[in-house]
């Protein structure tokens, strides 16, 4: 079993996004039970809620359902929990390496190494324009092709 964890601010935007696509490539790889998915944010501002609406229109306009997730804050017990720990920015990555455990021996690092792309970063929509959200789509459809090769690789080891 793989356990895939996505990491953001505030678990409303990026990582659900970054949680429904990446579940249904695993689903449609017929990997469900290899893989598991989670998400999660820094920050306890949203714990609870839904995705924001704009993520949720955005995402239901390329096929994606992110309507049942809910926020939910990042934990000590999610190092123990997951094999790859995947922040959409340097500052969410910044904090995780914070609270880290020194005897991880996970994967802590950032989404976007997995996509064939020049941006490193998936920036974050929630104080920008409709464009974001469609922006921050590309970037994780392509990091979900890469990570999903990646881990279809690893268990195939
Ligand atoms: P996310 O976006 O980290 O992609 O979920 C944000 C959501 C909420 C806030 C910031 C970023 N906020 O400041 O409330």
């Amino acid at each position: 079993m793989a356990r895939v964890l996505f990491v953001c601010l505030g678990n409303i935007c990026r990582s659900p996004t970054a949680h429904g696509v990446f579940h249904q490539r695993v689903d449609a790889s017929g990997l469900a039970h290899r893989i598991e998915v989670d998400s999660a944010g820094t920050a306890a501002y949203h714990i609870g809620k839904a995705p924001d609406q704009r993520s949720v229109s955005a995402a239901q306009r390329r096929g994606y359902d992110l309507s049942p997730l809910r926020a939910r804050q990042v934990e000590a017990s999610d190092f123990g929990s997951f094999d790859y720990i995947l922040a959409m920015d340097h500052s969410n990555l910044a904090n995780l390496e914070r609270v880290c455990p020194a005897d991880y021996k996970g994967h802590l690092g950032l989404f976007l190494d997995f996509a064939d792309c020049s941006e490193v970063e998936v920036p974050d929509p929630y104080y920008g324009g409709a464009d974001g959200f469609g922006h921050v789509l590309d970037l994780v459809e392509a990091a979900s092709d890469g990570l999903l090769g990646h881990i279809r690789q690893e268990i195939a080891d």
